[in-house]
């Protein structure tokens, strides 16, 4: 299949209303999963946490897709994290974009998990299954977050060990960045990651664990509290639908842009 990729022939014929931007880096991190940069488009403006719909010139059409972006909305380029679907419209051929090669990126990013949607409170949960995680290294590089909550706990499950790699890097480089050491306390970040298809020290879906209470004893804090305990939920339609209920029953209410709450929530898209 022809996939445009040079910079210049997007250029050429890009629908109205997207940029053409070039990609950096690429990581891979398993045969299902990987992440990469690219260039951030000169006055392009967005809220960590947001997704932004980005895509390729397939066969001459574009192909689209929503996708959370990675980075926080301080940093110079923009960082995606992207599953590999092998008959996929968009990620049979993303997976194979190489530094250089050009992407298309729509003008507006939209999104719940910022920030604004939640009333203060005192610890963030950022529960995440797979791939979304993204927009959460996002969030947990903002230094707003650290001004609203005193607690960030981000939880990421995935089907295999292997998986939970970028995750683990990103808090590692997080907590280590000397830089960011200036704009944030990366000390009141922790980060819990769990397993359900292979052997590991924390077995089990988000859900069980917050269910039996194992999560909240492993992390020494109390047990869901609507006076004191915000969240962000980000993963399948499945686990969105199950980890609300556990929140409501807990006295939590669901929020949005428009109607700050105590927690929201966003579909980790595939395809
Ligand atoms: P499981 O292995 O038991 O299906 P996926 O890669 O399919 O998106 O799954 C990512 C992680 O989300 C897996 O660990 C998977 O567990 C878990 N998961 C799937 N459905 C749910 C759900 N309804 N609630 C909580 N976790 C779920």
């Amino acid at each position: 299949m022809n996939v445009m990729t040079r910079p210049e022939e997007l250029e050429a014929c890009a629908p109205a209303g997207t940029f053409v931007e070039t990609v950096t880096k690429v990581t891979h991190y398993t045969d299902r999963l990987f992440h990469f940069h690219m260039t951030r488009p000169a006055g392009f403006r967005f809220r960590s946490g947001e997704f932004v719909v980005i895509g390729l010139m397939i066969e001459g059409k574009p192909v689209f897709r929503a996708y959370s972006i990675a980075s926080p909305s301080w940093a110079e380029d923009m960082e995606f994290f992207s599953i590999k679907v092998p008959d996929g419209p968009l990620t049979a051929h993303l997976q194979k974009i190489q530094p250089g090669d050009a992407i298309l990126m729509r003008k507006k990013p939209t999104g719940t998990l910022v920030n604004d949607a939640l009333v203060a409170g005192r610890r963030l949960y950022m529960f995440s299954t797979g791939t979304g995680i993204a927009p959460f290294a996002s969030v947990i590089r903002d230094p707003e977050t650290y001004e609203k909550f005193d607690e960030l706990i981000l939880t990421h499950s995935c089907r295999e060990v292997a998986e939970l790699k970028y995750g683990q890097d990103l808090v590692d480089a997080v907590k280590q960045d000397e830089m960011l050491k200036e704009f944030f306390d990366s000390s009141k970040l922790k980060l819990y990651n769990s397993v359900t298809r292979e052997p590991y020290p924390f077995k089990g879906r988000i859900t069980d664990l917050i269910d039996t209470g194992k999560l909240f004893k492993d992390l020494g804090v109390p047990p869901l509290d609507p006076a004191n305990d915000r969240a962000m939920i980000c993963g399948s339609a499945a686990m969105l639908k199950d980890t609300k209920a556990l929140l409501e029953r807990a006295g939590l209410t669901e929020g949005a842009n428009n109607r700050p709450a105590e927690f929201v929530i966003e579909r980790a898209f595939a395809g």
